[in-house]
């Protein structure tokens, strides 16, 4: 299948770096939100996001202009109606996607791959709001998606074998590396990385070190690149509860269960990064 235009719906930080990444290879895309002021700020993030990339060499100024032009925003998702391939980055709850996945399966081709960028949810419960399960799949982008290289690419029971091939193809187009894995709670991903976040807050909850020094045993012990608890705030502290959440209710094994500062955090509104505070204080 020829892809062309791609859509992406959910502006948020995921969204948005979705979107950045496509137009940087020459695909048109379609950024769809529900307001105009989330559009703006997500346009705002991927100028500045290129402009980091300017910065640092890796592309031109005519590069940014054209890429950063190619990216229309939209808030009425019948403008995606063209798309040949569409991502939703939406909240994560069942109801929206499967709302939105229906409605994108009666104003798309009967061809177009409705894909999810999913931290969690069930790619097989996603495709059964639509009349066309061997398109639906999950496309699972890391944060920050410009510069993360893997994309989870995840097989439900219908998804067509043609589609699987054709996002493993566009996914090496904008120099990803897709991965394949089947539909099970967390995916691949997130089964292992959220209970070493939770293990990382019981450390701290249960006074064994502070913040700094669980991050610092992890990235100078195992290599990892950013610690537990400044990834947790990279991701969003609501994100990581809401996973773990569906990890414990689906596996219904007590050892995803998130810990209560986690929860607690959640209810404090410290979701990290993206409030200005969770483990680590940030300027918003
Ligand atoms: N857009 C464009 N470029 C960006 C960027 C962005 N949003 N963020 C960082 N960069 C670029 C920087 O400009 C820099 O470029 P150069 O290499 O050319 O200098 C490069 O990325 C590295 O950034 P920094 O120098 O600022 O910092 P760093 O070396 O510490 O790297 C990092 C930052 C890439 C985020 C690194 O710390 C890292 O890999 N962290 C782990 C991230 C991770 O695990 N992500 C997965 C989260 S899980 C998830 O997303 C799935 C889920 O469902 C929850």
């Amino acid at each position: 299948m020829n892809i062309n235009n791609v859509g992406v719906v959910g502006a948020g930080t995921m969204g948005n770096g979705i979107a950045h990444v496509f137009s940087l290879f020459n695909f048109n895309v379609t950024l769809v939100d529900i307001r105009q002021d989330i559009l703006d700020r997500a346009l705002k993030n991927i100028k500045s996001n290129m402009t980091r990339q300017l910065n640092k060499g890796h592309i031109d100024n005519d590069k940014l202009v054209e890429s950063f032009n190619r990216i229309n925003s939209s808030i009425n998702i019948r403008d995606l109606s063209h798309c040949d391939l569409i991502i939703e980055a939406i909240k994560e709850d069942l109801n929206l996607k499967s709302n939105l996945f229906r409605d994108l399966n009666s104003i798309c081709s009967k061809n177009t791959i409705l894909a999810s960028n999913t931290s969690s949810i069930s790619i097989n419960e996603l495709s059964k709001s639509t009349k066309t399960p061997e398109n639906v799949i999950g496309m699972h982008f890391m944060n920050p998606a410009p510069v993360m290289k893997l994309v989870e690419v995840i097989n439900g029971t219908n998804t067509g074998k043609g589609t699987t091939r054709c996002v493993m193809e566009i996914a090496k187009t904008i120099d990803k590396i897709p991965i394949e894995c089947n539909d099970s709670p967390g995916f691949v991903s997130n089964r292992i990385l959220m209970p070493m976040i939770n293990e990382a807050a019981y450390c701290y909850q249960e006074k064994i070190a502070t913040v700094e020094s669980i991050d610092s045993i992890m990235k100078l012990g195992m290599g990892h690149p950013m610690g537990p608890l400044t990834l947790a705030d990279l991701i969003g502290i609501d994100v990581c509860v809401h996973i773990l959440n569906v990890l414990y209710k689906d596996f219904k094994n007590d050892k995803y269960k998130p810990c209560k500062l986690l929860a607690d955090m959640v209810n404090q509104e410290k979701l990290g990064k993206k409030t200005g505070e969770g483990f680590y204080k940030y300027e918003l």
